[in-house]
């Protein structure tokens, strides 16, 4: 892997993140990715998404964790709690971005490891997500063990607003 380190965010760093993540956001998107936007992508939207996903790190519902070098984020993933009374042992994963300069490296391995990680030792032991069928996050998820449990056609647009292309849902227990 590259000299990266990935390390969780804590609360009092989330704000001071907040221009590098809607970066990612924005990059991951005009490069083509399914992750929720649509072209044209812009940094109000970005900002307005990573907005809330940012209370929700402060609250202690998500744990957002970076990929950093020499003080510059090239990677994100999180961790978003199971609000459900009855799910208290599983948690969504969410957001997984590394920015194009820095893909190829390692570094959705390595993020997804520590995710994975940190999850087991606060005792969220099912992980969850969905991703872009034949996208390059569902090779990275396979590859990392995840169960693939089915697929539902035409689920979201592409970026590139041509046509819906479809969603795979996967899990793994800790
Ligand atoms: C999916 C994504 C996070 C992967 O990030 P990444 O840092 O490139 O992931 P990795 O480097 O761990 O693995 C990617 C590939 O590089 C390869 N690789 C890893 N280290 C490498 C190295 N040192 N040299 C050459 N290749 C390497 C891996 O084997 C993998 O190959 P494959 O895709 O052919 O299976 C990234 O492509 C991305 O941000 N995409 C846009 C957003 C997205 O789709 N996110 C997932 C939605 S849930």
């Amino acid at each position: 892997m590259s000299d990266h380190v990935i390390r969780l965010l804590a609360p009092r760093e989330v704000m001071g993140a907040r221009p590098a993540l809607v970066d990612l956001l924005v990059d991951a998107v005009e490069g083509g990715a399914s992750v929720n936007f649509v072209w044209p992508m812009t940094r109000e939207k970005a900002e307005k998404w990573w907005d809330g996903a940012l209370s929700g790190a402060l609250s202690g519902e998500r744990l957002i964790f970076v990929a950093e070098r020499e003080g510059v984020i090239d990677g994100t993933v999180q961790l978003i709690m199971a609000p459900q009374e009855n799910q208290p042992h599983r948690a969504d994963l969410g957001k997984m971005l590394v920015h194009r300069r820095a893909r190829r490296r390692g570094l959705g391995g390595a993020l997804l490891q520590a995710a994975e990680d940190h999850a087991r030792r606060i005792g969220r032991s099912l992980l969850t997500l969905d991703t872009e069928t034949d996208g390059d996050g569902e090779r990275l998820y396979a590859r990392m063990g995840w169960v693939k449990f089915g697929e539902v056609p035409g689920y979201a647009l592409r970026a590139d607003v041509t046509v819906p292309e479809g969603a795979s849902f996967f899990y793994k227990r800790l």
